[in-house]
């Protein structure tokens, strides 16, 4: 990643997942990171919707490496507890509304929290969190999975909000919504059965391409994995 310097640090949010996976594998395999972290619920109980777990797991990666240069949110998820997105508002459950928003909105929300202050003042750095186009409230012509999709233009809010504010004290950085195409993971093994999906590698491969390309001048924006912008 030409992008960071020699010897970046970076953190997987998520790394248990279909993505997450792939990007903490093509991290690993760049001979210019120094250090990755990856960090899940599955395997160090790091439960977004838990805000003590997420302190928690930052301030372990702060005790390890101090400052990161990238932090990749890979969490999120179609379908919550067994239940998948619903089809028409009168299947409309506020309880699986809310947990919705927990896992999708306020989640990535507490991870900015808790993760942002590891971003160096000094240098270009990089909070990018997986949303979905979905959540492109101009782009929806569909209809449909009302509450996955408004969890999801939340949280390009919520990215929007925060990268203003650490824009702040981080003038390099670089907080983004991303959309990594349709991807052969869990999360769609039921749902979009019937989409043409690329590999977990060849989203992180381009994922992780925006990221490198992306400058301090374009935080705060939601982008899909070829680069191009997704209308809010
Ligand atoms: N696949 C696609 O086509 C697609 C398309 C658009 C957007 N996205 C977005 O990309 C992201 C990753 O999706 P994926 O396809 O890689 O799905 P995935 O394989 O199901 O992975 C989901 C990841 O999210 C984690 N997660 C779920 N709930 C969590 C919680 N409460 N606390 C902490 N971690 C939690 C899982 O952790 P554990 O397994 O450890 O519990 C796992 O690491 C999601 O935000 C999704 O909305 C995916």
């Amino acid at each position: 990643m030409s992008g960071f310097r020699q010897g970046y640090q970076a953190v997987v949010l998520g790394a248990s997942g279909g993505i997450g996976a792939a990007v903490l594998a093509a991290l690993e395999n760049d001979p210019r990171c120094g250090h990755v972290v990856a960090l899940s619920r599955r395997n160090d109980g790091m439960d977004v919707t838990e805000e003590g777990s997420v302190r928690a797991a930052a301030l372990r990666v702060a005790e390890k490496l101090g400052s990161v240069d990238l932090v990749f949110d890979a969490t999120g998820a179609l379908e919550i507890d067994g239940h998948g997105p619903e089809k028409t508002i009168r299947a409309i459950d506020p309880q699986l509304m809310a947990r919705q928003f927990a896992v999708n909105a306020i989640g990535p929300a507490l991870l900015i929290k808790h993760f942002a202050p590891l971003l160096p003042r000094d240098r270009r750095c990089v909070f990018a969190t997986l949303s979905a186009r979905v959540g492109s409230i101009g782009d929806n012509r569909l209809g449909g999975w009302m509450s996955y999709r408004s969890a999801k233009a939340a949280l390009n809010q919520i990215v929007r909000t925060a990268s203003i504010e650490i824009a702040r004290t981080c003038p390099q950085s670089v907080v983004v919504a991303l959309h990594p195409g349709t991807v052969e993971t869990g999360l769609t093994a039921t749902h979009g059965r019937h989409a043409h999906k690329v590999t977990p590698a060849a989203a992180a491969a381009a994922l992780l391409s925006v990221i490198d390309r992306i400058s301090p001048a374009q935080t705060g924006q939601f982008f899909a994995y070829d680069g191009t912008e997704i209308a809010w």
